[in-house]
């Protein structure tokens, strides 16, 4: 990673979020602190995705909206974007939705040219892993070099750390 210009691009909704055995009310989304991590670990700048409309901070509430949006196979319009042409490498981090990666993400994704860049996908989830996203990372951004992805369980992710340094290591 050195002498290499390096962003983290993420989506991470606060509120109240699935945890084993319940819900729990979090100030920061779990992907938000992965993102923070892995940007101090590379000394990277930190992009978050996020949508015009947004998402309720009541769990089941944004499960519909989010089903919704991915079965209409909605561009959810951003609130702001941003010139990732200097960039050697971007992290992308997402929660795991349904599958896949939220719809703002796929927006993201398609805004850009990934063209010469590096691409890093980490996705928090209670258990799902990666899922389908890699697969549609890959067709919403082909030219991108994509690496293997980051799965962290969300729940776990203040103890996350090691396992990220240790993903870093096999990205040299
Ligand atoms: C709308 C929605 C759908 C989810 N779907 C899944 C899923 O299919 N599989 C899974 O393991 N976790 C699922 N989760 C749990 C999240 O992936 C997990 O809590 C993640 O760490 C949340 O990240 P965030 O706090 O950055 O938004 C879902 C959560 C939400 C809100």
């Amino acid at each position: 990673m050195e002498n290499k210009k390096v962003l983290v691009a993420f989506f991470s909704r606060a509120g109240e979020n699935f945890f084993p055995g319940g819900t729990r009310n979090i100030e920061k989304g779990n992907t938000h602190v992965a993102a923070e991590m892995l940007a101090e670990l590379t000394n990277a700048d930190l992009f978050q995705i996020q949508s015009v409309d947004g998402y309720s901070d009541v769990y089941k509430e944004c499960v519909v909206k989010a089903k919704t949006e991915f079965d209409n196979n909605e561009r959810p319009q951003l609130k702001e974007d941003m010139d990732i042409s200097s960039y050697d490498v971007i992290f992308l981090g997402y929660p795991n939705w349904c599958g896949t990666m939220p719809m703002p993400v796929w927006t993201f994704l398609e805004n850009h040219d990934f063209t010469g860049k590096v691409l890093c996908p980490f996705c928090t989830n209670e258990g799902s892993g990666l899922a389908n996203s890699i697969a549609d990372i890959e067709k919403l951004a082909p030219a991108a070099d994509r690496k293997d992805g980051l799965s962290i369980k969300g729940s776990l992710v203040q103890d996350a750390k090691p396992e990220i340094v240790a993903w870093l290591e096999t990205l040299r």
